[in-house]
């Protein structure tokens, strides 16, 4: 409600992900455009001794965001870890992932958490004294996903997870020429528009919402001074709407802002981390320098 009465109507983007939504989401992380998942994934397998190196054996991994754990898996068998916590806000993707994972890892103990990391997280106790203190926990945040918070958010996301954490692995997507970014957002098969629609049809299912669908449509582009992808639901008429019983005006062309995700040098994501309190110890890139994960150490 607050979001769509202002004057940028806005919606913020961990409302895209119910269970359509994230199922959604795993079908653009496999669209050919979509280079962001091939190249952390590729990355990560042409890395993964320095980065089990990094975060050590045996640790506690926590990981927010997880949603289908698909990167982590490389992670498990490499770090063998004493736990694994998957945090996510989409219970459905929690759900489905923790089960094949129970049935692929026996050995692993797998502890979800349902819960929205915009705000301060109470992650279970560890499990083995030796994990008490926050040396023995590693978070990993792959996917940009940190990109998707603006930088005062992203600021405090990370001095959060720097009291819960000794060392944090962040996939995070770099600046790049705008009409790769453009496609990856705007792919052939429409896949993405429908992920961006869904917000709306979530309202319609959720609260009551009448949206039509038809009359919206997806806009994404790069905003270069800012640095980031906008991704906007674009009303195609002037129409009024209602949700919960409240009625929202629009005119034709105005858009409610559905997500930005944030492109950074690997510089300038050094320095946000380091206002928070990490050090940046390792940086580690694919083979065509689209993709870096980096290695933080609390200080
Ligand atoms: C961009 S997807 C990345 C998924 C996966 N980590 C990857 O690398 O492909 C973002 C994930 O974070 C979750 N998410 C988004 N906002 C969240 C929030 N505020 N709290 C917890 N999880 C959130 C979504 O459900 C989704 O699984």
């Amino acid at each position: 409600m607050a979001g769509l009465s202002l004057p940028q109507k806005a919606i913020p983007p961990k409302y895209f992900y119910d269970a359509a939504g994230s199922r959604l989401f795993e079908r653009i992380c496999r669209l050919p455009e979509y280079y962001v998942t091939r190249a952390e994934l590729s990355l990560t397998r042409l890395h993964i001794a320095a980065i089990a190196r990094f975060a050590g054996r045996g640790c506690e991994l926590v990981e927010y965001g997880s949603g289908e754990s698909m990167k982590t898996r490389l992670l498990i068998r490499a770090l063998r870890p004493a736990a694994y916590l998957p945090v996510d806000i989409s219970a459905a993707a929690l759900q489905q992932a923790a089960k094949q994972l129970a049935q692929d890892f026996p050995w692993l103990k797998i502890v979800p958490v349902l819960g929205d990391f915009s705000r301060p997280i109470e992650l279970p106790a560890p499990r083995a004294a030796r994990h008490a203190s926050r040396a023995g926990r590693v978070v990993y945040f792959p996917g940009s996903t940190i990109g998707n918070l603006d930088p005062e958010e992203a600021h405090a996301f990370l001095a959060m997870t720097r009291d819960q954490a000794g060392r944090m692995l962040v996939g995070v997507d770099l600046k790049k020429d705008a009409n790769v970014l453009h496609a990856a957002y705007n792919d052939s098969r429409g896949v993405t528009a429908a992920f961006n629609l869904n917000i709306l049809a979530r309202i319609n299912r959720e609260l009551g919402g009448d949206f039509d669908l038809r009359r919206f449509a997806h806009y994404a582009f790069y905003n270069a001074p800012l640095g980031r992808i906008e991704m906007h639901l674009v009303s195609l008429a002037r129409q009024r709407v209602r949700v919960a019983g409240h009625r929202f005006g629009f005119e034709r062309g105005e858009s409610i802002h559905t997500e930005n995700s944030y492109k950074y040098s690997a510089e300038g994501f050094r320095a946000l981390a380091a206002a928070a309190g990490y050090t940046g110890k390792r940086l580690w890139t694919d083979r065509k320098g689209l993709f870096a994960l980096h290695g933080l150490t609390a200080v």
